[in-house]
């Protein structure tokens, strides 16, 4: 939630450029805009801080996802390899495209394993669709060699990894293409928004059509503009655009905040020898959002989160037992009657996610503990936050 809490004068005046205009939209009317393009600006942003050849921006991570795998080539009846470790919006975009989520085991870096991945492939397999969770990376090239193998396309859900690289390449680059959140809680917010990246020049000339309605875009009247394929409303809006624009330009202060505040943290935490971190294929390029740390066993787990929660430790995630970042508890997607009251039967009724077995995944969420990293804590404030999670820690584990 870094970006909320440096909400200030930047965002206001970018939302002021907008509303001064009247200019929501992101296309057209060129002169009344005032050369106004927040959208636009936006997508320059997060292409520039990322190194991409291409950006677009949407309305939500969710529909970014759903963009980014449109235009890959993801359809019916395709199997897409995901992670039981994720917000559920991934696998609802799987399932929304009309293809197959097909879940893989994951390791001690919180992302599918590459020997997850290839216990699952079948010849229906059409993606990966990697989840970089909680600000850091998978082990991205014996993934990309297994791909690479079996000529999958590899897809990267980086909602909740902007600011993160492996070997000085942003997360969402190693593969087709890369998606974006800015909802609320992410490390930069646009209020709403999502985006994806891409060096591939098909994938980039094919998502602004999927994301309005197939818009070609071209000429200067949309009534008359051509469509050569159908899409839907995934559009950014001016005023969105506008609160990201700001918070994109805060990002190099907000990563380098959050990699001080967390190397505090873990230093501190690292001398209860019973603790270890969750691995980082690599370090320097994690962003740092969450520091994540396992306990030796399931009970102490569950005594450890209950000391933190007395103590009001601040950020505290026990994934493990919230009902809407890993599959133990989304009963709505292993509950067919459930599904069946969607507006269209999305799953395929053959396919029982109630029996879906990941000893692997549900040894290391049962034993995983989470926490967010604040950009805005004084020393003060980190210092008694420390003492807190180190006071807990030494009552549980001695
Ligand atoms: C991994 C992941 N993918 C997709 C999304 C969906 O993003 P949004 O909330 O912007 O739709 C989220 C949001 O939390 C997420 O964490």
């Amino acid at each position: 939630m870094a970006g909320t809490e440096l909400f200030g004068p930047e965002e206001r005046k970018e939302v002021m450029d907008v509303l001064e205009t009247g200019i929501l939209f992101r296309y057209g009317f060129d002169q009344d805009r005032n050369g106004h393009w927040k959208a636009r600006e936006f997508e320059a942003e997060i292409a520039g801080f990322t190194g991409a050849k291409h950006c677009l921006a949407c309305s939500n991570g969710s529909a970014a996802v759903s963009i980014m795998l449109a235009a890959a080539g993801v359809g019916a009846g395709d199997e897409v390899v995901v992670p039981p470790f994720t917000f559920i919006a991934t696998i609802e975009a799987v399932l929304w495209t009309g293809a197959i989520p097909v879940f893989a085991e994951i390791d001690d870096t919180l992302n599918l394993s590459p020997e997850g991945i290839e216990a699952v492939i079948t010849e229906k397999t059409k993606a990966v669709c990697l989840v970089h969770m909680c600000g850091s990376m998978a082990r991205m090239d014996e993934i990309i060699a297994i791909c690479n193998r079996h000529n999958i396309i590899l897809l990267e859900d980086t909602a909740q990894a902007l600011g993160a690289f492996y070997k000085g390449r942003h997360l969402g680059l190693f593969g087709a293409a890369g998606s974006f959140s800015f909802d609320f809680f992410k490390i930069i917010t646009a209020g709403e928004g999502g985006a994806v990246i891409t060096n591939d020049k098909d994938i980039a000339e094919r998502m602004p059509l999927i994301s309005d309605h197939g818009h070609d875009h071209i000429g200067d009247n949309r009534g008359a503009e051509h469509h050569p394929i159908l899409g839907f409303n995934f559009r950014m809006g001016e005023l969105n655009a506008a609160v990201g624009l700001a918070q994109a330009r805060k990002l190099p202060r907000i990563l380098q905040a959050q990699k001080v505040n967390k190397k505090r943290i873990k230093s501190a935490i690292a001398r209860f020898a019973p603790v270890t971190f969750r691995h980082l294929p690599d370090p320097d390029g994690d962003a740092a959002t969450f520091i994540n740390f396992f306990l030796p066993d399931h009970r102490t787990t569950v005594k450890v989160v209950e000391e933190f929660n007395n103590a009001d430790v601040f950020g505290l995630q026990y994934w493990y037992d919230n009902n809407y970042h890993y599959i133990k508890n989304w009963h709505h997607l292993k509950d067919f009657s459930v599904a069946a009251k969607l507006p269209v039967q999305i799953i395929d009724p053959d396919r029982n996610y109630r029996d879906v077995q990941l000893p692997k995944s549900d040894d290391l969420l049962s034993r995983l503990i989470s926490m967010i990293i604040k950009v805005s804590w004084t020393e003060d404030q980190l210092t008694d936050h420390i003492d807190k999670v180190t006071g807990a820690l030494d009552r549980v584990l001695g």
